[in-house]
């Protein structure tokens, strides 16, 4: 079937693997809409893993239920992409987001279990997950990244009335704000380097303000704005300039969520935080509850996450749509692809 790989820097191909085969265990499915994600572009940009079929955030349809013995051939679901090991302390504390062997077979980010920028996939059958009718394939297909947001705002444990910046406006940064504020934050900024994408976050009701993160004045602005500086800061790109101004910005005693990613150690400035007892606290995923709790917000109406959807391509377009999500120029923040369209 045909499929998109990673085939060099920043360049897919678009290539053939075999279909999966029932094995009595996996659920196979047909994939309806599979999530462009900003870690997927780590991995574009560097051109590693070859081969790599990617896409870990999607809704399908079951073909095969495998060994699971609630699903039928038709059942909507998504997946937790992650594959912990079950029995180590991470996993039996409810956190299989840090087991250690989580993310060596993680499911569209591993060479063994190719992700869902194919037309089928099979996935391991405990992480399998059935959604309701009354939400739609894009909102399935955006679960995965609203569980991010919601996991970095659960571990900042943000009170009501606190002022929260959340640095970097991709699709991670937009949903943490938007759970910021439900979590009462009274004021939400949010940092960017794109102007359009700075705007969106205002437009789109998540954040009460935007600031350009190339101003050189922005930091002492912000401070002087806030006081001495944000309670929370939330930050959401992983580049060294970005988690500098997190630390520079947060008030004494303050706490920094990391949610970005760097393939490569970045260089930062930790007499800020010692100086000023900045409690810096790392987010990776979610756990199966946080996943499930995104589910039940969308069916509640409690979250629309189809304002974030910008457009729905073919396999065709994976390509231009890495380069579009790159430019630092375009408004989009997620696109979701329908391999079989
Ligand atoms: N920890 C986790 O579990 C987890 C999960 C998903 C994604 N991530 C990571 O979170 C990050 C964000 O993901 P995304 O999908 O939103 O990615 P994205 O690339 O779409 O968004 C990052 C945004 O940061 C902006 N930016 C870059 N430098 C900046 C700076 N110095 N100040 C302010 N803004 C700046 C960019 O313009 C871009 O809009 C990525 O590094 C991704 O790998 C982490
Ligand atoms: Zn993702
Ligand atoms: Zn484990």
């Amino acid at each position: 079937m045909k499929c998109v790989a990673i085939k060099d820097v920043k360049q897919f191909e678009i290539t053939d693997i075999s279909e999966p085969v029932a094995d009595g265990k996996k659920v196979i499915i047909d994939v309806k809409k599979a999530g462009i994600c900003g870690s997927d572009i780590h991995y574009w940009v560097s051109g590693q893993p070859k081969g790599l079929v990617m896409g870990h955030e999607y809704c399908g349809v079951v073909t095969n239920p495998g060994d699971r013995e609630d699903l039928k051939v038709g059942d909507r679901v998504t997946a937790l992409p992650i594959s912990p090991c079950g029995h180590c302390d991470a996993c039996l504390t409810g956190n299989p987001q840090y087991c250690p062997e989580t993310w060596s077979h993680a499911t569209g980010l591993s060479l063994d279990n190719p992700g869902a920028l194919a037309p089928k996939m099979a996935i391991r059958s405990d992480m399998v997950i059935k959604v309701p009718d009354t939400i739609s394939d894009n909102e399935v297909a955006m679960v995965e990244p609203t569980a991010v947001g919601l996991h970095a705002v659960h571990l900042a444990d943000i009170k009501v009335g606190a002022k929260v910046l959340v640095v970097g406006g991709g699709i991670i940064g937009l949903v943490s704000a938007m759970f910021a504020k439900k979590e009462g934050a009274s004021y939400v900024v949010v940092s960017e380097t794109n102007e359009a994408r700075g705007n969106k976050a205002v437009s789109l009701g998540v954040a009460d303000e935007w600031v350009n993160a190339k101003d050189p004045n922005m930091v002492a602005d912000m401070t002087k704005k806030t006081q001495g500086g944000f309670d929370f800061v939330i930050e959401c790109c992983g580049n060294a300039a970005a988690v500098s101004t997190a630390l520079t910005v947060v008030k004494p005693g303050g706490k920094v969520i990391l949610v970005g990613v760097s393939l490569e150690p970045v260089t930062i400035p930790t007499m800020l935080a010692v100086m000023r007892e900045i409690d810096v606290q790392g987010a990776i995923a979610y756990t199966k509850t946080e996943f499930q709790t995104c589910i039940d917000l969308m069916a509640d109406k409690q979250i629309d996450v189809l304002k974030f959807v910008d457009d729905v391509v073919d396999l065709e377009n994976v390509q231009s749509s890495y380069e579009r999500l790159t430019s630092g120029t375009d408004s989009a923040v997620k696109i979701l692809v329908d391999p079989n369209k």
